[in-house]
């Protein structure tokens, strides 16, 4: 095994791994999440608690997978094996799982997304809220959402087939510029909207204390956090066993938690805005999955050519947003049946795509199916994994964590900072927000 490890792929640079792993985090959750999400109520209230849970806990969680990573230089079902020995093999099943689960209904929401771009793009948007509501029906239905499905599989294949270097690093390389250029240009033109300043204020000032105790609002939260920042499953682990020995663990993660919290902030002076100016805040608020694909179309269909412009610009910035995430997803279980069976890298991937081809049609043909995933391994899972990954790196294996703060070269107090962190605040606060979370969604299912 010594000898397969030792050939393992290594990013060509730091910039490489923070574009990758800030590639995998700005996705979908983003933009569909958030829209998603925000529009379950919450107000700022919700944004509050979702930025309170980056600073807080995630930033811990993400040094932890990371340091994981580093210290096995494994991929993620091997890893909590190598360090603590075969009790935590199921640590490394949850990290197999989850993201198959969440890459199996990704891969739906990316053909949407493709769906709605082609048709901005070559047939116009829709004239009125109707429309847009017939519109997505025929986009998440029938043939139409199948080959959204496959095209976004196959892509995300082609790519990961390539490799670290060849593949998800160039590719995250060129895509995460435009993608950044993209969303200031669609955050500024957003500010011009006669309704922009309503959307901000409605997305950052609407505060009602009381929301802070509402159980979905926090669930809605914890998930938004994890989801965005691709924490909980292994995806951080498995990137930073691609990292030489050298690199700041507590910076990189610093990096990529800004980089992504500020897209998906940006992303709220988007959406907001278009969402208020047109008056669609009901639609909004029935909060189905679609939110996104049904009001901002809308909203950009009563603006003519310009609007149709921006909506272009909107939905190809998802779709890349959304691969440069799904990549990771497939890189997860791709690594490890690499490492586990000592499949080679196309083997794994083809493989694993067919599985996910067949395990996403579910949630492809049902809207309700869709929504049950995503809640448990878009939401509960990531919850309980970045627990355990807590509980695993400051309580099971504090040596090895320290091996790797120490690698880093932190000063003291940093280290100490995260060690405190990891081991006394991180695991009881998310153990809390997982009993809230599956309350409420067992809540959810009852009612
Ligand atoms: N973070 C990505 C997004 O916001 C999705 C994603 C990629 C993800 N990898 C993940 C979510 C791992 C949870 C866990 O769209």
């Amino acid at each position: 095994m010594d000898s397969k490890i030792s050939q393992r792929e290594q990013w060509t640079s730091k910039l490489g791994f923070i574009l990758a792993a800030a590639g995998s985090a700005v996705g979908l959750g983003n933009l569909w999440g958030f829209a998603y999400r925000a529009s379950q109520g919450g107000g700022a209230a919700f944004v509050l608690l979702y930025v309170l849970i980056v600073l807080i806990v995630c930033l811990p969680v993400f040094v932890a997978e990371m340091a994981l990573g580093r210290n096995a230089m494994a991929s993620t079902l091997l890893a909590p094996v190598k360090l603590a020995g075969k009790n935590w093999y199921p640590l490394g099943i949850l990290f197999f799982i989850a993201p198959l689960g969440i890459a199996s209904y990704y891969s739906v929401i990316m053909g949407w997304t493709a769906d709605t771009l082609f048709h901005s793009l070559f047939f116009g948007l829709p004239k009125n809220l109707t429309e847009a509501e017939t519109f997505f029906g025929s986009i998440s239905s029938g043939s139409s959402v199948l080959l959204g499905h496959l095209l976004s599989l196959v892509l995300t294949a082609i790519i990961v087939s390539s490799g670290i270097k060849k593949g998800i690093e160039k590719v995250t390389r060129y895509f995460m510029p435009i993608l950044f250029i993209i969303i200031v240009i669609l955050a500024i033109w957003a500010t011009s909207l006669s309704g922009a300043w309503e959307g901000y204020k409605t997305f950052l000032l609407k505060f009602d204390f009381n929301e802070l105790r509402n159980p979905q609002t926090i669930r809605n939260a914890f998930t938004q956090a994890f989801f965005s920042l691709s924490l909980g499953i292994g995806i951080m682990v498995t990137y930073a066993s691609y990292l030489n020995k050298k690199s700041n663990l507590p910076k990189l993660s610093v990096g990529v938690a800004s980089l992504d919290t500020l897209v998906g902030l940006m992303a709220g002076f988007i959406t907001f805005p278009i969402v208020l100016t047109f008056g669609l805040s009901d639609a909004i608020s029935e909060s189905t999955v679609g939110a996104l694909f049904i009001s901002i179309p809308t909203g950009l269909g009563s603006y003519g050519a310009a609007g149709r412009i921006v909506a272009v610009a909107f939905f190809a910035l998802a779709y890349i947003a959304a691969i440069t995430s799904s990549v990771s997803l497939l890189e997860v279980p791709v690594s490890s049946l690499m490492d586990k069976f000592g499949f080679k890298r196309e083997k794994s991937v083809w493989l694993i795509t067919l599985f996910l081809f067949l395990a996403g049609i579910p949630s492809a043909l049902n809207l309700n199916i869709l929504g049950t995933v995503d809640s448990i391994f878009g939401g509960v899972l990531l919850i309980f994994g970045g627990f355990l990954v807590t509980f695993f790196m400051g309580w099971v294996v504090p040596g090895k964590f320290n091996e790797e703060l120490n690698d880093s070269k932190v000063g003291i107090k940093t280290t100490r900072y995260l060690k405190f962190m990891t081991r006394w605040i991180a695991p009881p606060i998310i153990g809390f927000g997982l009993f809230i979370s599956v309350f409420d969604l067992m809540k959810s299912w009852v009612s």
